[in-house]
């Protein structure tokens, strides 16, 4: 049996962890437990040397509507801002490992905002993103503003952000938002195919280029590129290195010991 309420959590073959948001009943909507359990799953994925990649979906209707609203309804500024509400995302985003968002239909508030946490988001034809808590009287409180205008531009973020529009999924993948769109029949198991793809590379080497393309949204050019060829040197300094290119060159696939 599982051991969380809000979450379905399975290991698949070749070393993919799928972790399926479960609250049918409030479209996903995330509240203090999701988060909590959230979290657990992720860290227990980040520390199993068996596990290489995560795939992060919903259901077929929402991969989540946002953040529970009927927990926040009664919250004043103290309890919001006291407690950091929302701050224990920031441990999301800490995983090492990387992390695809396989969203079919509804990513609306905090969903949409937990999609973008992750490292890239594969929509079904059905997705449908916004941040419509304008209409709520509120904003995006985990991070959509920032993440969404730097993957759509400004003039689509701050048009989101202000009327609640939703884009489908064509109009994400135009914008930059999602990196494909595939059938919704298919986009669990072709996002656990792409996460195995990943889990199969040299650990290290997925940790370092994960690290290194989210620097890009933290730093300058210069920086950034000096902070990947330290990145790369240093891979050269791991036993996958020799191993990846003796393989290429011997013709053979690698054999990788993460180290
Ligand atoms: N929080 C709590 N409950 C939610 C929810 C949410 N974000 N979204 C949906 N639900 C609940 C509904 O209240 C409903 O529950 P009941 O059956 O008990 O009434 C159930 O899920 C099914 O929802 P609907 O009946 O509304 O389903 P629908 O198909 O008619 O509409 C929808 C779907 C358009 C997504 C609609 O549910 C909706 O607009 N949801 C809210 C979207 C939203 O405003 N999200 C932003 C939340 S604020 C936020 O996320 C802050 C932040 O930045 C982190």
């Amino acid at each position: 049996m599982s051991q969380y309420e809000t979450l379905i959590v399975e290991q698949r073959e070749g070393g993919v962890t799928l972790i399926t948001l479960n609250r049918p009943q409030a479209l996903n909507a995330l509240n203090s437990q999701v988060l909590s359990e959230l979290i657990a799953a992720l860290e227990a994925f980040d520390a199993d040397a068996s596990q290489g990649c995560a795939v992060l979906t919903g259901s077929a209707k929402a991969f989540a509507a946002g953040a529970d609203i009927k927990e926040m309804q009664a919250m004043d500024f103290a309890a919001m801002y006291g407690t950091n509400h929302f701050g224990g995302y920031d441990r999301v985003t800490a995983t090492r490992k990387p992390v695809i968002a396989a969203v079919a239909g509804y990513a609306l508030g905090g969903g949409c905002e937990l999609a973008m946490m992750c490292d890239f988001i594969l929509a079904a034809d059905t997705a449908k993103f916004g941040q419509p808590e304008i209409k709520l009287a509120v904003s995006p409180g985990m991070g959509g503003s920032q993440r969404l205008a730097r993957a759509v531009g400004k003039a689509k973020a701050m048009e989101m952000c202000l009327t609640g529009r939703m884009m489908d999924a064509a109009e994400a993948e135009r914008a930059g938002l999602v990196s494909r769109i595939v059938p919704a029949d298919d986009l669990v198991e072709e996002a656990v195919k792409t996460a195995a793809t990943i889990a199969g590379m040299a650990p290290l080497a997925v940790k370092a280029n994960k690290e290194m393309v989210n620097a890009a949204f933290e730093t300058g050019l210069t920086q950034g590129v000096a902070f990947e060829r330290r990145l790369f040197h240093g891979l050269f300094g791991t036993a996958d290195q020799k191993e990846g290119m003796a393989a290429f060159v011997e013709k053979r696939p690698g054999n990788w010991t993460g180290r």
